[in-house]
């Protein structure tokens, strides 16, 4: 599976911080069933490597590490599943590792810096972290400007209520966000309500 694939599953790549392995199957069933199958399990809880083996056997779900910093942690990814891989930012001993597995990648990115490096070592799928804190969309317009090649995932600030505005972007494959998935005790039906509102969002460069 390309990152091009994973970007094409859904608008919205639900960010998840699951600290209970008992929620995993039932979280991942909602969001599948409310249409949102690109789960990004970030490596941020000790149960999180635990809970991409459990939802990686639930049918249609498409499970990715997300949060992953280190060549270490992409392993342990690996070997729990993950079918993609997501890091809040880009280092050369990561990306080496990424490109020797196979994997898909998205590296995150803040600054025209950041994507010429990566660029420099063969990526041009990128996650815009913490997008609204780093200038928001006006920062990637003029980002996409400059580097026409380079399509993103804005994450960190994206809410029901703006991922319109960023997905009405050609250079915007989908939208990560951690809304979809309310803090407290798991409700299975409130996250499928959520995913499928979600699912409905369109990214002009699916049209
Ligand atoms: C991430 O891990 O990518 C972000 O923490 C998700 O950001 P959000 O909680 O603002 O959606």
């Amino acid at each position: 599976m390309t990152v091009d694939d994973v970007m094409a599953l859904a608008p919205v790549v639900p960010v998840l911080i699951v600290e209970n392995v008992a929620d995993a199957v039932p979280l991942a069933q909602a969001l599948v069933a409310g249409g949102l199958p690109a789960l990004e399990v970030t490596m941020r809880t000790p149960a999180a490597l635990e809970v991409m083996r459990e939802m990686a056997q639930v049918p249609g779900a498409v499970v990715g590490a997300g949060t992953v910093l280190n060549p270490a942690q992409l392993d342990q990814a690996l070997e729990a599943g993950a079918k993609f891989i997501v890091s809040p930012g880009l280092t050369e001993p990561l990306g080496k590792a990424v490109i020797a597995s196979g994997a898909a990648f998205l590296p995150g990115i803040a600054t025209a810096g950041d994507i010429m490096r990566g660029l420099d070592m063969g990526f041009d799928r990128f996650k815009f972290f913490p997008a609204s804190t780093s200038g928001g969309l006006p920062a990637l317009k003029g980002f996409a400007a400059v580097f026409g090649m380079a399509r993103f995932c804005p994450t960190g600030g994206i809410t029901a209520e703006n991922a319109p505005e960023w997905l009405a972007q050609p250079f915007i494959g989908c939208v990560g966000g951690s809304w979809v998935v309310p803090k407290g005790p798991l409700d299975p039906d409130q996250v499928e309500a959520l995913a499928r509102e979600a699912a409905k969002l369109t990214s002009i460069s699916r049209r």
